[in-house]
């Protein structure tokens, strides 16, 4: 890690912050939690005591105008990314901004088009990239698997979940001051699942399969459950398929398998916030073996602030998603709520707009 205090604000306070990123930027040794801005002056108040920044601010355009702020971490609801990304990037700041990138794919372009413009990285917090049985499968993928022949990946939320996540978070702060999208965003179940879960479920897919090309997906919503059989063409003929489920009567259920001419890989996934490695077997067929992982450091979040300020300072790739893949992300999304209206295949290349 480069030798040099690199200062991160965060903007928004609220759950992911809460959960995930304060700590992250404070773990990490390549970090200096600087600032935290959230219009919710009770929120700020609250959270600030926690964490202890340098600096407080509940207007955002006074964060940006700090030139202490080396990066922002964007945790605000998937409405606001673009905006707040894209005025953290022209003002000079580079930006881990959370997942999905964002809503629409002009909107993500637009972020990717500031990145470029202003010479700034932007990373967005796909974290699974970061979970150590997660890369260890895509670079046996990559490095010893063969030619790839077919990748199911399935992801499930469990009916149980907040009862685990509310084991496994801190005791979450919130206000009612807290600036949220107009409307209910998150009342149209369906576009929501797909924005909060589809969106890693795209991500891990391509991570592990490469480009997809097209999609034909099929939903099924008996019982109060949004249930997305997906079929996939990846851009190099293998087949995949994709299972979003929300939610099984079981525990939380995420995982793939895949198979190549050389070898195969299976995983199984934890939730996120159980900062759990994925268990994940390789097998190899030239060396008539399996191999399993251990995966010791699978503090994703903190590994993704280390990679923000590494792929800044010293202009190394991404390990984690770059503006292609969340953009990518967001094109599959749409493609999805389009291929279940017409019940027929569509191209990412060709979608526009938002779900
Ligand atoms: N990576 C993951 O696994 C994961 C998990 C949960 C949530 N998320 C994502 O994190 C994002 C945030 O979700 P959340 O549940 O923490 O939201 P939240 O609503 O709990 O918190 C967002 C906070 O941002 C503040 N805010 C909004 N606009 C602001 C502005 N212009 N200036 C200052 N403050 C502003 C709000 O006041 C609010 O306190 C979402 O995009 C969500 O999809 C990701």
């Amino acid at each position: 890690m480069p030798d040099r205090v690199f200062n991160i604000g965060v903007v928004g306070a609220g759950l992911v912050a809460q959960t995930a990123h304060l700590t992250a930027v404070r773990k990490s040794r390549a970090a200096e939690l600087y600032a935290i801005c959230d219009v919710a002056g009770d929120l700020l108040r609250r959270v600030a005591d926690i964490h202890r920044p340098a600096r407080t601010f509940a207007d955002y355009d006074a964060m940006l105008d700090d030139e202490n702020v080396d990066a922002v971490i964007v945790a605000v609801a998937d409405e606001f990314h673009a905006p707040l990304s894209v005025k953290a990037l022209e003002a000079g700041k580079h930006v881990l901004v959370e997942k999905p990138m964002a809503t629409t794919v002009e909107d993500a372009q637009a972020m990717a088009e500031a990145a470029r413009r202003n010479d700034r990285v932007i990373l967005v917090g796909h974290e699974k990239r970061y979970d150590p049985g997660v890369a260890f499968a895509r670079d046996f993928i990559r490095d010893e698997i063969g030619e790839l022949i077919a990748l199911k990946h399935w992801y499930a939320d469990s009916t149980y979940r907040y009862s685990v996540t509310d084991t496994l978070q801190p005791i979450i702060e919130s206000s009612t001051a807290a600036l949220r999208p107009p409307g209910d965003p998150k009342g149209d179940r369906q576009r929501y699942y797909v924005l909060a879960h589809g969106s890693h479920l795209f991500d891990t897919a391509r991570y592990l399969g490469g480009p997809i090309e097209a999609m034909r997906a099929r939903l099924s919503t008996k019982a109060g459950t949004h249930c997305w059989f997906i079929e996939v063409a990846f851009a190099d003929g293998c087949l995949g398929h994709l299972d979003l489920t929300v939610a099984v009567r079981m525990d939380w259920w995420e995982g793939f398998q895949v198979y190549g001419s050389e070898g195969s890989v299976l995983g199984k996934v934890f939730h996120p916030w159980y900062l759990r490695a994925a268990e994940v077997q390789a097998f190899s067929a030239r060396q008539a073996q399996f191999r399993q992982p251990l995966g010791a450091d699978a503090d994703v979040f903190r590994l993704q602030v280390d990679d923000l300020v590494s792929a800044a300072l010293t202009r190394s790739p991404l390990r984690g998603a770059a503006a292609e893949d969340g953009l990518a992300c967001v094109r599959a999304m749409v493609a999805l709520a389009r291929s279940v209206d017409r019940g027929d295949w569509v191209a990412l290349a060709d979608v526009t707009g938002g779900q």
